[in-house]
C-alpha cells in the first residue's frame, strides 16, 4: 500500500490525517469540494465524492481509501442535504474503489449512528458503556447518514469484497479545541450525557485511522472509538448518577472512566488511546508509568 485517497481532504481530520500518513511514507492524493487551507496532500484535487468522474480521476493510483468527505452535523444544511450528500459520497466512493479491486476502505462513522445523542425526543441510551451494538433511535438526518454509511460498507464487502472499517468517531479535536469543549460541557454536563462524555485526541483519531487503513482484518467492520476518560473533569459515576440516572451501567466504572467500550478497536486493529486532556503531559502512559 503506497498511495491513499483522502475524502474531505480539507478537513480537520482529513488535514490531520494527511500529514500523519505522509509522515509514515504514505502518499497522499487530496479530494475536497475546494481548499480552504494549505493542502497537506501531495495531489490535491477539487472534486465532489458524490461525482463518479471526480472519484475515477481520484482513485488513479490510489491503493487505499479513507473516506472522510461529509457535512459533519444536522445543522450545516438541510435534512435532504445532509443525507443525500452523505449517502451519496460514501455510496459513489465504496462503488468506484470496489469496482476497481481496492480492497481497504476506511470511513468516518460517528458515535451519533446510533441516533441517540441528537434525538430530538428525550431517549437515553439502552446502556452504558456504549458499545457498537447499542440499540438505535434515530431522529435526524446525520444520525441517519452515518447509520446508512456502516450498512454501505457491509454492501461493498458483500458486492465487492472490499474490507470496510467503518470507524465511529466521538468528538475529535486537536487538544486546544477539546478544553473550549471541556469548559462547555463542564458548566452543563447534560449537553453531552447521551454520548457518553466521549472525546478523543485528533492526534489518537489519526493513529486510530492509520491502524484501520493498515490492519489485515477482512470484512466490514464498525468500530467505536474513545478516549479512555470522559472529557469532563468529574468522576463517571457522579456524572452518571447526576445526568443519566436512568441508564443501566454493565460494568462497574472507576475514576473518570470512558463510557464507550473501545475492545473491538484494541482487539481487532491493536489500536489503544495514548492522549488524555487530563493528564499534565497529556498521555495516558505517563501516568501509568
Ligand atoms: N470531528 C469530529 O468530531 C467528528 C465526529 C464524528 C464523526 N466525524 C466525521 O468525520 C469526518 C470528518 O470530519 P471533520 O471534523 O474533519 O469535518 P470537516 O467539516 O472539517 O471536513 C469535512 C470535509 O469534507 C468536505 N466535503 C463535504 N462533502 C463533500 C463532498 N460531497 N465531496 C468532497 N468533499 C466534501 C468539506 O468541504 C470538508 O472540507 C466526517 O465524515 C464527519 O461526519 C467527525
Amino acid at each position: 500500500m503506497k498511495r491513499v485517497l483522502v475524502t474531505g481532504a480539507d478537513g480537520s481530520i482529513g488535514r490531520a490525517a494527511a500529514i500523519g500518513l505522509y509522515a509514515d511514507g504514505y502518499d497522499v492524493t487530496g479530494l475536497s469540494l475546494r481548499y480552504d487551507h494549505v493542502s497537506t496532500a501531495d495531489r490535491p484535487l477539487v472534486g465532489d465524492a458524490r461525482s463518479p468522474d471526480d472519484v475515477a480521476a481520484a482513485l488513479d493510483g490510489v491503493d487505499a481509501v479513507l473516506h472522510l468527505a461529509a457535512i459533519p452535523h444536522p445543522s450545516l444544511g438541510t435534512p435532504e442535504e445532509v443525507f443525500e450528500n452523505n449517502v451519496a459520497a460514501t455510496f459513489n466512493v465504496l462503488s468506484q474503489a470496489g469496482q476497481r479491486g481496492i480492497d481497504r476502505v476506511v470511513i468516518a462513522s460517528s458515535i451519533n449512528a446510533f441516533g441517540v445523542p441528537m434525538n430530538v425526543n428525550p431517549v437515553v441510551p439502552a446502556y452504558y458503556p456504549l458499545d457498537e451494538d447499542v440499540r438505535a433511535d434515530i431522529s435526524d438526518a446525520y444520525s441517519l447518514s452515518k447509520s446508512v454509511d456502516e450498512q454501505s460498507a457491509r454492501m461493498a464487502w458483500r458486492r465487492w469484497g472490499t474490507n470496510v472499517i467503518a470507524l465511529r468517531f466521538p468528538l475529535v479535536k486537536s487538544r486546544k479545541d477539546l478544553l473550549r469543549f471541556a469548559a462547555k460541557a463542564e458548566s452543563d454536563p447534560s449537553i453531552m450525557a447521551r454520548e457518553g462524555w466521549a472525546y478523543l485526541d485528533l492526534r489518537d483519531g489519526v493513529a486510530a485511522i492509520i491502524a484501520a487503513l493498515e490492519s489485515s482484518v477482512t470484512g466490514a467492520h464498525v468500530v467505536g472509538l474513545a478516549a479512555d476518560d470522559v472529557l469532563i473533569d468529574r468522576p463517571t459515576d457522579e456524572l452518571l448518577r447526576e445526568y443519566a440516572p436512568t441508564v443501566p451501567v454493565r460494568r462497574p466504572v472507576a475514576g473518570r472512566d470512558a463510557l464507550v467500550d473501545t475492545s473491538r478497536a484494541r482487539d481487532l486493529l491493536g489500536f489503544s488511546p495514548r492522549y488524555s486532556i487530563h493528564n499534565d503531559d497529556h498521555t495516558v502512559s505517563a501516568i501509568t508509568s
